[in-house]
């Protein structure tokens, strides 16, 4: 029983994934379980020449002082779309491979998007919260702003931005976009300038990648251009958005109101933000649905088997 079990190469999980995929990790892995990107000190000293896999999620990610004390790391496998939480240049140098769990998610994360903007533009949990206080009747409820028909940006049109657009479509909003370039494969409109694309949009969405090229794109400009009408959704990284702007602007009213399931430091959320009427808030749930986990539980399993038998990994990012 022991020879098997060293037998079985030996991996460190840092964040804790669905159990269906922690199961079959056991199954086939030593795994050490450690609590987020650096926690170097939960991999017990003997066991850290033999690691090879770090098994992370989008958000958590792999520090560079953790990959340097693995000595035998051959990969990571993010259990997510965005990569931004390793480094990927010094997972390179170290000759580590990553990998992601692309496309899977996409129709998941394009759902919130389009949930965050009903929520927040129809209040639905502000009615809810009426309905359950037992104020039905007795409170004057203000009322909503409509979708349809209004002015949608997406910043960023990867997969998930072009999902968003694809089911925004269907309440005939008029859609833009900015990107790094124009893309002439889609019927939207671009827009080189953010600032601009804000100041023409009703509802503005964040649907780019994060990571140091886009720390705090949306920030206090964009949020005066969007103006005390306009609505703000993310569901890409909270890095992408200037945090403490974003809550002073909702706070004084300069910026309408906001659907988050991101934000800069997870789990942390402003407190000043749970008591805004015109905000909803989503502890990032925006692929975590039980097929869509699944989904992205068997790329991570498919990567790992991949990279110990020695055969091409289906979604390597390098
Ligand atoms: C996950 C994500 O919630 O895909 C991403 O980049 O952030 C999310 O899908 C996260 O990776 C949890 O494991």
């Amino acid at each position: 029983m022991q020879t098997a079990e060293k037998s079985k190469p030996a991996i460190v999980l840092n964040q804790k994934m669905m159990s269906s995929l922690e199961v079959a990790l056991d199954r086939d892995y030593e795994v050490y379980r450690i609590a987020g990107r650096a926690d170097i000190a939960a991999v017990p000293a003997a066991v850290r020449s033999r690691i090879r896999a770090i098994v992370t999620g989008g958000s958590t990610g792999a520090a560079p002082e953790l990959i340097e004390a693995l000595p035998a790391l051959e990969i990571i496998t993010v259990n997510g779309v965005g990569t931004d939480a390793v480094d990927l240049p010094h997972a390179k140098a170290h000759g580590v491979r990553v990998t992601n769990t692309p496309g899977v998610l996409t129709d998941d994360v394009a759902d919130m998007a389009l949930g965050l903007i009903l929520a927040t533009l129809r209040r639905l949990c502000v009615g809810d919260r009426l309905v359950r206080a037992g104020r039905w009747g007795k409170d004057a409820i203000p009322l909503a702003t409509k979708f349809t028909g209004k002015r949608l940006g997406i910043v960023g049109l990867g997969r998930i931005g072009r999902a968003i657009a694809k089911r925004a479509s269907g309440f005939d909003v008029q859609i833009a976009y900015t990107d790094q370039q124009a893309f002439d494969d889609v019927p939207y409109r671009f827009e080189p300038s953010l600032v601009v694309l804000a100041r023409d949009s009703d509802i503005l969405v964040v649907a780019a990648a994060g990571g140091a090229a886009s720390q705090n794109l949306v920030n206090q400009e964009i949020f005066e251009a969007l103006g005390p009408a306009g609505i703000l959704v993310n569901v890409a990284r909270g890095s992408v958005v200037d945090e403490p702007a974003l809550v002073e602007a909702l706070v004084a009213g300069r910026l309408g109101g906001a659907g988050l399931d991101v934000f800069e430091d997870e789990p942390h959320v402003p407190q000043a933000l749970f008591g805004l009427e015109q905000v909803v808030l989503q502890p990032h749930q925006a692929s975590a649905t039980r097929e869509t986990r699944e989904a992205m539980g068997r790329l991570v399993l498919d990567n790992l088997m991949a990279q110990f038998a020695g055969r091409p990994l289906p979604t390597a990012v390098c």
